[in-house]
């Protein structure tokens, strides 16, 4: 048969041309909560697809450590997916490596504290373009070649606290993705799940720069008195895309420390 071979020393089974094990593309996987989700995916012996934008040296990397740990199939991708060309060429690109897609995780995203009346409408359209646009664009493209499976789209507490004064485009464009959310499991359903997970305070790169005191009143406002590992977002990610999570649909599930805001 045409395509059809078994790498014995290798997770990977192809028959008749189609992958057997689940195949996971997360956005933004080359650091902070993305490499998390892709590791946790890795871990449960599901291919993954680590998208990127700049830092290639990490998604290959992580491509490479995931691929040797837990025996599966992970690549590096690179693509802005804020380019409708790019993300098609992305998706193009997994359906003759993987022919399949059975998880999307929209993770990547970006933000630009400053206070609201220094925006310009560049500043705002490029917020919107990574963090709404992108997932609409990937989850577009994306969907057509899911038969099966689970989309969880990554908001924030931002989307519906808005606490923190300095992201008003970021907040925006997290509002929309719940709703870009609520949306696709309506159009989707009932072959694949959509949910939203809105963190609280993550320990990544977004938040390294934080004024140091103003980090330590905002642990003071949580519950846990902490920021959230990124292990602890992703352990939930994980669930929801699950047959443990197969009744969990069109919902936002708040993962925050309990924050008293
Ligand atoms: N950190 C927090 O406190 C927090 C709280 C609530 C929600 N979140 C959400 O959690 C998610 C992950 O955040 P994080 O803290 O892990 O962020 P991060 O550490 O800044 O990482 C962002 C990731 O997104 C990728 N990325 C950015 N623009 C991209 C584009 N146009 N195309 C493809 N990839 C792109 C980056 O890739 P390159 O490095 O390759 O450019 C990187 O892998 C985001 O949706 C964020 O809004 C974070």
């Amino acid at each position: 048969m045409e395509n059809m071979y078994q790498e014995h020393n290798h997770a990977l089974l192809f028959l008749g041309g189609k992958m057997e094990n689940k195949v996971a593309l997360i956005t933004g996987a080359s650091r902070g909560l993305g490499k998390e989700i892709a590791t946790i995916f890795a871990k449960n012996q599901i291919n993954v697809i680590i998208n990127y934008l700049y830092s290639k040296k990490e998604a290959i990397q992580l491509a490479n450590t995931l691929e040797k740990k837990y025996l599966i199939k992970a690549l590096a991708l690179k693509c802005d997916i804020s380019s409708e060309e790019e993300v098609k060429e992305m998706i193009q690109t997994i359906k003759q490596k993987f022919q399949r897609i059975d998880i999307l995780i929209n993770n990547a995203a970006i933000s630009n504290d400053s206070i609201f009346l220094d925006k310009t409408k560049e500043d705002f359209l490029k917020i919107m373009e990574t963090n709404l646009l992108g997932p609409f664009l990937v989850s577009k493209y994306a969907s057509k070649i899911m038969e099966k499976g689970s989309i969880i789209n990554i908001s924030s507490t931002n989307a519906l606290d808005t606490n923190y004064p300095y992201s008003a485009d970021y907040d925006a464009s997290k509002a929309g993705v719940i709703s870009l959310s609520a949306n696709l499991a309506e159009e989707l359903a009932p072959n694949i799940r959509v949910n939203t997970v809105a963190p609280g305070w993550i320990k990544t790169d977004m938040t390294k720069d934080l004024d140091l005191e103003f980090m330590k009143q905002e642990e003071k406002k949580i519950l846990l008195n902490r920021f959230a590992d990124p292990k602890e977002i992703a352990e939930v990610v994980y669930f929801l895309t699950t047959d443990e999570a197969s009744y969990i649909n069109k919902s936002v599930i708040r993962v925050d420390g309990g924050y008293r805001g």
